[in-house]
């Protein structure tokens, strides 16, 4: 053993632990040259059978080769470990085609409900809002309609246990609106409705109206038919017409419903409107004194308001046959309607 043996061995040592190309053979490097039975513990062993002067001399460098190694395999190691913890570099093939992440679509009730506040907006309407967890007080007794009332019986209406109910139209709202700003007013009101009604294909227990009211001074029949006319041939088009039949709602006086001949038929009967030529689209009305009256509006005014289901426009507009597909989100269905 000399000193150029172990130089040698030092060389090739260092060379194979720069080498490694993993823990595991960074692992047997050392251990072949530290280890137990490695290469430095046996130069140490064979130390003893050399003459004094080489051995101080053989002795310390075996020593700082071992300091030396066990520095360079630490390092190693923590290299290792560092690229161990560096983030996946990601190799990103541009010649992929993309993935297809659908696109989701506006919901058809919320295109109508947006086309229609977009039309009235157009004539000066404002959209206002209610909440739909509402009191009897406004749902029925503002709105002329007496505790007698059908519509407030247990079969009809959601009612919760403090008194209050889900709301059974979209017409209280007319009544906070009227209790908040003096006249004139000008609103349209989307929202939710509630009714204990048994879902089949034209009725569901959870739907959407869209509530309109105008109150001013002179505020005559005449002006209710022709908002509803510029309201309808904006719609549905031109060259559709309106009527007026006479009806009974508690809050107007005099209530009418509100028909539109068939854009599909042009008025000659199909499946759409059901053989009849006519579509309803809403029940209107000349607004009762009496809802004036709670309100504590003067008794100079007058107005009207009108009330639509948001589905039922839905439907007839887009030939939907049943109310239910409104409603199970089958993306199909909806993404017709983009
Ligand atoms: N609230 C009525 C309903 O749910 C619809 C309605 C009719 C609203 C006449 C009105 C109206 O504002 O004037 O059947």
């Amino acid at each position: 053993m000399d000193i150029h043996e172990i130089n040698t061995i030092r060389e090739k040592a260092i060379e194979e632990v720069m080498n490694a190309s993993s823990p595991e053979s960074l692992e047997s490097v050392r251990i072949k040259y530290l280890g137990r039975k490695g290469f430095l513990p046996s130069v140490m062993e064979k130390l003893r059978e050399l003459p004094s002067g080489t051995r101080a001399e053989i002795g310390k460098i075996a020593n700082a080769l071992k300091n030396e190694l066990n520095v360079i395999i630490e390092k190693k190691k923590n290299d290792f470990q560092k690229e161990k913890n560096k983030p996946q570099e990601v190799v990103f093939d541009y010649t992929l085609p993309g993935s297809w992440r659908g696109v989701g679509s506006k919901h058809p009730i919320s295109i109508i409900i947006d086309e229609v506040i977009r039309i009235f907006r157009q004539i000066g309407f404002v959209v206002a809002n209610g909440p739909d967890i509402e009191t009897s007080y406004r749902n029925f007794e503002a709105l002329n309609t007496p505790s007698h009332h059908p519509s407030l019986d247990e079969s009809d209406t959601f009612w919760l246990e403090d008194g209050r109910l889900l709301r059974t139209q979209t017409s209280p709202v007319q009544i906070r609106v009227m209790e908040k700003y003096k006249p004139p007013v000008r609103v349209i009101t989307p929202g939710r409705c509630y009714r204990r009604d048994t879902m089949d294909a034209t009725h569901s227990a959870n739907f959407h109206q869209i509530e309109g009211l105008y109150v001013d001074r002179k505020v005559s029949m005449a002006d209710l038919k022709g908002t509803l006319s510029y309201f309808v041939s904006e719609l549905m088009g031109t060259t559709v017409e309106l009527r007026f039949r006479p009806h009974f709602f508690p809050f107007t006086e005099p209530s009418v419903e509100c028909d539109f001949s068939c854009h599909l038929c042009s008025g000659k009967g199909c499946k759409v409107c059901k053989n009849n030529g006519w579509i309803e689209i809403a029940g209107a009305g000349m607004v009762d004194p009496r809802v004036f009256a709670k309100v504590g509006y003067p008794e100079d005014v007058t107005g009207f308001a009108f009330g639509m289901g948001v589905e039922r426009i839905a439907m007839v507009k887009y030939g939907i046959e049943d109310i239910r597909h409104l409603y199970e989100n089958d993306v199909r269905f909806l993404n017709q309607f983009v």
